[in-house]
């Protein structure tokens, strides 16, 4: 951390702690049965822990974006609680409750007639904070979020290309350092090739930021790349499984989850599974072998089979970006055993 201890906190870097810490979220019983009698959400219980990122992935209608407008408050929950930071927020203040909670959603939901900048500060500005501050702390969030403020800061959203708008989409829902964030299909509005770099780029900013984070998707793959844990509702916000990505598809918990992973799950499996130690030989198993690739630690099983088969060779060397760690083969990683599935 470079940040000095006189820094005055919620001026300082996103990363800086403070008031905006990433806190626990915890949903018990939580209801909703809107005024036409629709139960979009039954009973749902659901823990985030602080830092984690969550994605509520489930068909159409299954009650995804009521049960994220519930823990916002823009959506009255029936019946139940929501306690953030241990704290019960259902029934305090909503107003106060959002300006702790940053939100993005499918089509951003930018001012049109406001700049980038002014967008960026909407939170800190309704908080009060000084307009220099605002403006400061607007460049300093275009920046983390790979925009040239320079360059951006004074455009306005039609100036922008789809990725960019997201993107300052994010920037405002952190502008304030908020305890946590909620997204709504974030990516969905931007083609396939747009969508893969800005979620590489989210994972890096949240590496950083460590926001806890509740994202809805209906993107399988985008789950599986995104989520610490994934959670799959079916009708009514019903929860058929809880539980990390590679346990979502290696032990379906239910036939609905076992159905909506599908049949390529295989390669699923492998694509978000980690080359890790456990599944190297020695290094020495290398000697005297020649035109053999090199994978990262940490690449993922998908990406090293591709590495092997592309290569034609039966082994690859794994590093962690310099030293050698060991070898794997492509026998092991067509052999790995994943999780007993239950359901199988
Ligand atoms: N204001 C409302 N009044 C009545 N019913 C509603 C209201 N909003 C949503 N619903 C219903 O509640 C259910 C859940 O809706 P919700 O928007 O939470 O689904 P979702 O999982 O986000 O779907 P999608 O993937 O299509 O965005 C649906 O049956 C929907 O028609
Ligand atoms: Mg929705």
């Amino acid at each position: 951390m470079d940040a000095t201890p006189q820094a005055p906190a919620p001026a300082a870097r996103a990363t800086a702690p403070g008031p905006g810490d990433a806190a626990p979220l915890v949903l018990e019983h939580l209801r909703k049965e809107y005024p036409d009698g629709t139960v979009a959400v039954r009973d749902l219980g659901l823990e985030v822990a602080a830092g984690e990122l969550m994605v509520l992935i489930g068909p159409s209608g299954c009650g995804k974006s009521t049960v994220l407008r519930m823990i916002n408050r823009l959506v009255e929950p029936t019946s139940g609680r929501i306690l953030l930071g241990g704290e019960d927020v259902t029934a305090g203040d909503p107003v106060e409750l959002r300006r702790r909670i940053g939100y993005v959603i499918q089509n951003v939901g930018l001012f049109p007639h406001q700049t980038i900048e002014t967008n960026v500060g909407t939170v800190p500005r309704l908080l009060g904070w000084p307009a220099r501050r605002v403006r400061e702390r607007s460049a300093e969030l275009l920046e983390l979020v790979g925009l040239d403020p320079g360059v951006f800061a004074r455009r306005y959203p039609h100036q922008l290309s789809g990725g960019q708008r997201q993107r300052v989409g994010v920037a405002r829902a952190l502008a304030a350092d908020p305890v946590m964030l909620l997204m709504d299909e974030p990516f969905s509005a931007v083609d396939p090739i747009a969508r893969a770099r800005l979620q590489d780029e989210f994972l890096r900013l949240q590496a950083d930021v460590r926001k806890t984070i509740v994202l809805v998707t209906h993107d399988l793959d985008e789950a599986i790349r995104l989520g610490d844990r994934v959670a799959v509702l079916s009708q009514g916000g019903n929860l058929e499984q809880s539980a990390p990505p590679r346990e979502v598809l290696g032990a379906p918990a239910s036939p609905f989850v076992r159905e909506f992973v599908g049949e390529d799950r295989a390669i699923r499996r492998l694509a978000a599974t980690p080359v890790t130690p456990d599944l190297l030989q020695p290094a020495a198993t290398l000697d005297g072998v020649t035109g053999v690739p090199s994978v990262a630690l940490g690449t993922s099983l998908y990406d090293a089979l591709a590495v092997l088969l592309r290569t034609n060779a039966d082994v690859a060397r794994v590093t962690d970006g310099e030293r050698t760690l060991g070898a794997l083969s492509r026998h092991r990683v067509l052999s790995i055993d994943y999780p007993a599935d239950p359901v199988a």
